[in-house]
């Protein structure tokens, strides 16, 4: 099972590229910028990633999205992700980034997308990996300073292909958003949000109807109200679940007790996503061996959360089939 996992083709869609970076890419950048930072090395950093819920997770995560300066510093790290999409077999990945993040501690927007895009041609032209760019508002932050973000996006569009929502959920429904989705979805950027992660049912509900998502990040809460489950199992929503990361940030208490093999079976549109893999332990990969190891499940529906991916995914229809082909062919192999 082990083997078959790893060669599984895979699609990923829910990934901040802040979260990929890695304790010893951190040091070296650090290094190169002339930063410091309070650990002695990337294993004392990588210690104290230790989290009680996604706050206690946020304020390291910027801390660490502080070494990031220069637009090869947003190459290195994106180079970085592909490299390890490439070893778990990620043939298309969509990934997030956090505008504000950068451009409120005096980084240029250009600087951040075009680094980070300047890797993801790379990853096409050398790694065959295909790839889109998400751009996130903070919702901890204003509507107004994303409306500022939306402009930015807006002069970028030819390599964006839509909009998100991340940071602290309590307190930050998705109403406070309404009007730059509304916006965004006018300009003709597709658009994300994560919604149930900590929040309540009503968040996902709120996310469909006032921000008109055309995917929900995480929505694992969704189980709290069964007629929703119902709604997206008719309307295929899909949810871009985070295994690792709900463990790491005590969403569940361990994977036996997730959710995620329990929506599958219900038919419910869900995907396996590494959300911060440097910050919660794994990858892809590992993503699909945690749920795995601690369900029993088999090799049709483990390939079945590929196939939601493609479906979920903002790539043509042409290579959404090409992509169903290349799991069909990879399962026919298999038995
Ligand atoms: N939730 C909310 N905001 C985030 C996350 C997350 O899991 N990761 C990075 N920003
Ligand atoms: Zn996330």
């Amino acid at each position: 099972m082990n083997a078959f996992i790893q060669g599984l083709p895979k699609v990923e869609l829910h990934l901040h590229i802040e979260g990929s970076l890695e304790p010893e890419l951190l040091f070296e950048l650090a290094k190169r910028n002339n930063i410091d930072i309070p650990y002695d090395s990337p294993e004392t950093l990588r210690r104290a990633y230790e989290f009680e819920d996604l706050q206690s997770f946020l304020d390291i995560y910027y801390q660490g999205a502080n070494a990031l300066r220069t637009e090869q510093d947003f190459y290195d790290l994106t180079w970085a992700y592909l490299e390890r999409c490439k070893a778990d077999n990620v043939i298309h990945t969509e990934i997030f980034f956090d505008p504000q993040t950068h451009t409120d501690r005096g980084i240029d927007f250009d600087t951040v997308i075009n680094g980070i895009y300047r890797a993801m041609q790379d990853g096409h032209d050398k790694l065959g990996i295909t790839s889109q760019i998400i751009a996130c508002f903070l919702r901890h932050l204003s509507e107004e300073s994303a409306f500022e973000t939306l402009q930015s996006v807006l002069n970028h569009q030819d390599k964006i292909i839509g909009v998100g929502l991340d940071s602290s959920e309590q307190g930050h429904p998705p109403e406070k958003f309404k009007h730059v989705f509304q916006q965004a979805k006018v300009e003709g950027l597709l658009t994300v949000a994560h919604a149930g992660e900590e929040g309540p049912a009503q968040n996902i509900i709120d996310a469909i109807e006032m921000l008109g998502v055309n995917r929900v990040d995480h929505g694992v809460r969704c189980v709290e109200d069964a007629s929703l489950v119902e709604r997206l199992i008719e309307s295929k929503m899909p949810l871009t679940v985070c295994p690792l990361s709900n463990i790491k940030l005590c969403v569940f208490d361990n994977m036996a007790q997730h959710n995620i093999v329990e929506l599958l079976r219900k038919g419910v549109a869900v995907t396996i996503n590494s959300d911060d893999p440097a910050y919660f332990g794994g990858y892809m990969t590992d993503n699909f061996l945690a749920v795995s190891n601690a369900h029993s499940m088999s090799k049709q529906e483990l390939a079945q959360f590929t196939i939601n991916a493609i479906n979920a995914s903002f790539i043509s229809d042409g290579l959404k089939t090409e992509y169903r082909a290349q799991v069909e062919d990879y399962l026919t192999a298999y038995q």
